[in-house]
């Protein structure tokens, strides 16, 4: 229920300026968020890779609706992808990448074409894209995206959400050699007709997905904070024989740090999902939408002192 009205203040351009005017925002968005500027992303990406981690670097944007403000996004990346090499930071650090700010919702085409311009780069940068999933309604769109884009850029990855489902057969899909895939729970507002309402529910299937990704030939990313996941990835590494070069756990920055130093320590390889950017509203509410808890938090933030 929580949940839902989160999500549903997702959307809301009202409580998005409310909260952006609150006076301690500030100090939350800074917890999930690397910071502003592209020199705010290579600073804390730096400081994961001397800890031992793996990045992937996410420029905050989503549901662009200009070709203008798509092109931006690209040449955001393209820039950041320079710089992440002229830094050394390739290929320990590759880069997230949402559809929807490059012009999906009005241009399933020129969505496609910024893509691949990013992947290039990101391929001339000796790295890698993943393309991040959205709602339900984009999955077919981004799945057809990443098939042709994988066409020249095999090592392109994708995002399966096992709240969908859908997603055990787009596992199979996409448990080939060299398909690199980030199995998640899923963050956004879904109906009962394409996904899974409860968390035992979407529990169940993301250990279906996972055992079908373990299994198979490709390159599993297990993207989960949830102990028990990944407890469960942990001995599917085991029994499948995956060592450190055959599968990763991703987390969240700023979420069970600790955590992710423990697994890294243990010799998995452990990737960092970094945002940075001004618009880090959506990316915020869908983190409090997953655990409440961090509204103990957040509500100092709509309270002025
Ligand atoms: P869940 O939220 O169910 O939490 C389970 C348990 O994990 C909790 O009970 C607690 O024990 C622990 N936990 C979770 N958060 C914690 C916290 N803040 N502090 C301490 N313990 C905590 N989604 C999407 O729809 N599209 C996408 O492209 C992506 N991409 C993506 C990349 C990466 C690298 C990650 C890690 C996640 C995503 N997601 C995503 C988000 C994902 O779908 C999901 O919403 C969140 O990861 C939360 O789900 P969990 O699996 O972490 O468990």
């Amino acid at each position: 229920m929580l949940r839902s009205v989160i999500l549903a203040a997702s959307r809301s351009s009202q409580v998005e300026r409310l909260v952006a005017t609150a006076p301690y925002t500030r100090d939350v968005v800074r917890r999930f968020v690397a910071g502003a500027a592209t020199d705010d992303a290579l600073r804390a990406t730096r400081g994961l890779v001397d800890d031992g981690l793996a990045v992937t670097l996410d420029h905050l944007g989503e549901d662009t609706v200009t070709p203008e403000q798509a092109t931006a996004t690209r040449d955001e990346y393209l820039r950041l992808l320079k710089m992440l090499a002229a830094a050394g930071l390739t290929p320990a650090a590759e880069v997230s990448v949402k559809l929807s700010a490059l012009g999906q919702m009005f241009d399933e085409q020129s969505a496609y074409d910024n893509a691949r311009a990013i992947c290039a780069a990101a391929d001339a940068a000796g790295t890698t894209v993943t393309l991040d999933m959205e709602d339900h309604t984009t999955t077919d769109s981004t799945l057809e995206v990443l098939s042709r884009l994988r066409k020249d850029f095999p090592s392109t990855g994708a995002v399966l959400q096992a709240y969908l489902r859908r997603t055990e057969s787009d596992c199979r899909e996409l448990s080939s050699a060299g398909s690199r895939v980030r199995l998640c729970k899923g963050a956004y507002k879904e109906p009962e007709s394409v996904a899974y309402q409860s968390a035992r529910e979407v529990d169940r299937s993301y250990v279906r997905c996972m055992n079908i990704l373990m299994s198979g030939d490709g390159y599993p990313m297990l993207a989960t904070h949830d102990p028990r996941m990944i407890a469960i990835g942990e001995d599917r590494a085991r029994w499948f024989d995956r060592g450190p070069e055959r599968f990763e756990f991703q987390m969240l920055y700023g979420i069970r740090p600790e955590e992710q130093a423990r697994l890294a320590g243990e010799g998995y390889t452990v990737r960092t999902y970094v945002p940075y950017g001004d618009e880090w509203y959506g990316y915020l509410m869908r983190r409090l939408a997953e655990r409440p808890a961090n509204l103990v938090f957040f509500g100092r933030a709509l309270i002025s002192k």
